[in-house]
């Protein structure tokens, strides 16, 4: 799967614009610089695929991948908490993503990116309220592990796995990565795989 050569196929601003997919689709959501975009290229093992920047708030639509006669798509979301987005940006990014979110049938699961430096933020639990608000499906992941020692990261395990508990709705295991070091992208891919299977 993560084998074929992986390519950008839309961008969409409006639910009116969303591809026909065959497949499943996945979507990588998370804070403004979070890792977002590097994952996927980590995950496609193309670099340059998802663009990605120091600069926060790069990606500013819904980023669609795909591979040919792949039966997946890779979404690409808009970083959310910005801090210098205006209101009219913020209002536009939660219309665009929970109409997608509610909407998109082919949606099998949200990957939710929390920087392993900082942790869940409040704007993180707003993040989850309304991907359980719109039923679906999310599994945290911790990026940037390469950035933290390793009793760090395990405590930080510990405390997001408190956090997801006390959620409504049931979680999958949260997985730690570093797009940089390939760390935790096998774990990941099988988890994808998965879903692709089922
Ligand atoms: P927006 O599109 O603005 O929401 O950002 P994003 O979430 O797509 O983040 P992006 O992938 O563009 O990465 C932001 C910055 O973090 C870049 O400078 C990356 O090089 C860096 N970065 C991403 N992943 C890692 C990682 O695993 N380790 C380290 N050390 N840096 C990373
Ligand atoms: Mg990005």
């Amino acid at each position: 799967l993560f084998a074929k050569p992986w390519d950008f196929r839309t961008s969409v601003t409006d639910m009116a614009n969303l591809p026909d997919i065959g497949g499943i689709e996945i979507a990588f959501a998370g804070r403004s610089n979070v890792g977002k975009s590097s994952l996927i290229n980590a995950l496609t093992g193309r670099n340059g695929l998802a663009r990605t920047s120091r600069t926060p708030g790069r990606t500013q639509m819904l980023n669609f991948f795909s591979a040919d006669d792949a039966p997946l798509a890779i979404v690409d979301m808009p970083g959310y908490g910005y801090a210098q987005a205006p209101k009219d940006l913020v209002d536009a990014w939660t219309k665009l993503v929970f109409s997608y979110l509610r909407g998109r049938p082919t949606l099998r699961r949200v990957f939710l990116l929390i920087d392993s430096r900082h942790g869940i933020k409040p704007i993180d639990t707003q993040a989850m309220g309304l991907l359980d608000k719109a039923a679906v499906t999310y599994q945290v992941v911790l990026t940037k592990s390469d950035k933290i020692k390793p009793p760090q990261l395990e405590r930080l395990m510990e405390e997001t796995l408190v956090a997801l508990a006390k959620r409504p709705a049931a979680f999958p295991e949260i997985v730690a990565t570093s797009s940089e070091k390939g760390k935790g992208l096998a774990e990941l891919r099988a988890e994808i795989l998965q879903l692709v299977l089922n």
